[in-house]
């Protein structure tokens, strides 16, 4: 189930929070310390006026909630709120025989028996919750995972604890986030969400049910991912878990911060995971764990996609593929004979073999020349340094591959004296915003412009074909955009 947690401040706001979620949630829980003083009084009224169950709860501030008042009469609201249909009322582990229990049981009210710690993970997690549920109870721990170490621990309470029918378990903050998606995994009886969130990690109800349909994971669920540090912000959910469903492909992939890529194979046969995307800074770091790689990554010495392969992993790079689609065919014409590439990173690494593979006369200019002057030695290309950008105006294409004019330095051209003119391609892989400066300037010169949200979606789209063995569905394409900056 999917649990709305009501942050309104009103019981007719809380009430229209619960109407515009209806149609993503299960459940809801009524948060009596976010209500208005005024209104918490009329908290017994709240579950008539919806058609799901309610969790009462009045989370004092030790535990993450806003209850400013006294403990007693923190409990005394609990109780009187207690005269409503509430299905459930969550009282903390450490409040022992008090009225609002003796009131639980006599209106057959379920308990649900809470613990948070914001800091990290209890040391006694599987016992606490045994402990809880043993009392007929419902155990809900909401800890900190710090670690993917700390993630592993949190998921083996489904092997652990896999007699507890009855129990919420989640990680909180980012490390604990594939917990809230795949909380059906860990075998918890929902997950929460909230419009605006109210505890670290938490994400709309809307993108639970619609962008990740947690609900529906079950036993035969694949899982993907991406890995990353950061990763939260990555693009790359939007891509594979609509394709998923426009296939029917029973799979789920989500987004795992990852501290140590060395603990994230642990977890990842763990959790069986299928294949998962590889972002900045692990492309290197899971090259020793790879069974199996293609000739790019190999040349690269960077993976992006790996793939789990009978008995190991293969790895691959999609961005090799991504970033050279649309230029094959125009080097196969020979329109592209030479290009000037800008920067000497981790992108560039793809981007200059790429074309070299291809028989494009490429070269490098960086900011720090020694970084130009080595992949162009191991490429067998050109090198120069950034200030002489102005000597290669007759290239035919132009890639840019550094951060330089990316959101929030939007307004940098790594090339200002450069000039381009209408027979050019100028590729900028930077896609926030999607016209940066410098692709500006090369619009107005006249120049055909590639841009890099494309070959994000297209690298994800061979990142797909790879996890399903399905083409991407042609008729979600369209709706890949990034929204406007
Ligand atoms: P990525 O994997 O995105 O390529 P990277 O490997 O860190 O990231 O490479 C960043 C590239 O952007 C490098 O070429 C870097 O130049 P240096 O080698 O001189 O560091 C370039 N870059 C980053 N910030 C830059 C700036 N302000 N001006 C010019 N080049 C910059």
């Amino acid at each position: 189930m999917i649990c709305l947690v009501l942050t309104g401040g009103t019981i007719e706001e809380n009430v229209s929070l619960y109407e515009r979620n209806k149609p993503y949630v299960d459940i809801v829980e009524l948060r009596l310390d976010l209500l208005h003083e005024s209104s918490r009084s009329r908290a017994s009224i709240f579950p008539s006026l919806v058609d799901v169950p309610v969790i009462l709860t009045v989370r004092r501030q030790i535990d993450g909630g806003v209850y400013e008042g006294s403990e007693r009469s923190r409990l005394a609201l609990i109780e009187s709120s207690l005269d409503g249909d509430f299905a459930y009322v969550d009282l903390e582990d450490d409040i022992k025989r008090s009225a609002p229990e003796h009131k639980a049981r006599e209106k057959h009210i379920r308990i649900i028996r809470s613990k948070h710690d914001f800091q990290g993970m209890p040391s006694d997690l599987y016992h606490r919750i045994a402990k809880i549920s043993a009392k007929g109870e419902i155990p809900k721990l909401a800890v900190t995972p710090r670690s993917i170490l700390d993630l592993i621990t949190l998921f083996r309470v489904r092997t652990e604890l896999k007699d507890v029918q009855e129990k919420i378990i989640l990680g909180m903050g980012d490390y604990g986030l594939p917990s809230r998606i795949l909380y059906k995994r860990l075998g918890s009886l929902w997950t929460y969400c909230a419009d605006n969130p109210v505890a670290p990690g938490q994400i709309s109800p809307q993108q639970m049910k619609e962008l990740y349909r947690a609900d529906r994971v079950n036993e035969r669920t694949q899982i993907f991912g991406v890995i990353g540090n950061p990763v939260l912000h990555s693009f790359s959910p939007r891509i594979q878990n609509p394709g998923f469903h426009g296939i029917n492909f029973n799979a789920i992939y989500l987004p795992f911060l990852v501290d140590s890529v060395r603990s994230f194979f642990i977890l990842a046969e763990m959790l069986k995971i299928s294949g998962f995307s590889v972002t900045v800074p692990h492309k290197q770091q899971v090259l020793p764990y790879l069974g199996k790689i293609t000739r790019e990554v190999k040349q690269i010495g960077s993976c992006n996609t790996v793939v789990r392969a009978k008995n190991l992993w293969m790895g691959i790079n999609t961005d090799y593929y991504g970033f050279i689609e649309p230029l094959v065919t125009e080097i196969d014409n020979k329109n592209i004979q030479s290009a000037l590439v800008i920067g000497a990173g981790g992108a560039a690494r793809s981007v200059v073999w790429a074309l070299r593979n291809h028989g494009c006369k490429v070269t490098i200019i960086n900011r720090t020349i020694e970084k130009a002057q080595q992949l162009a030695e191991e490429t067998m290309s050109s090198y120069d340094s950034l200030e002489h950008a102005s000597s290669y105006s007759s290239v035919d294409l132009i890639i840019q591959t550094t951060s330089v004019g990316m959101i929030p330095d939007r307004d940098s051209d790594p090339i200002p004296d450069f000039t381009f003119n209408r027979n050019q391609i100028v590729y900028e892989m930077v896609y926030r915003p999607k016209y940066t400066k410098m692709l500006q300037r090369a619009l107005e010169s006249g120049c055909r412009l590639l841009f890099g949200i494309d070959m994000l979606v297209r690298q994800g789209k061979h990142q797909f074909e790879a996890f399903t063995g399905y083409h991407y569905p042609k008729r979600l394409e369209h709706s890949l955009q990034l929204e406007e900056d």
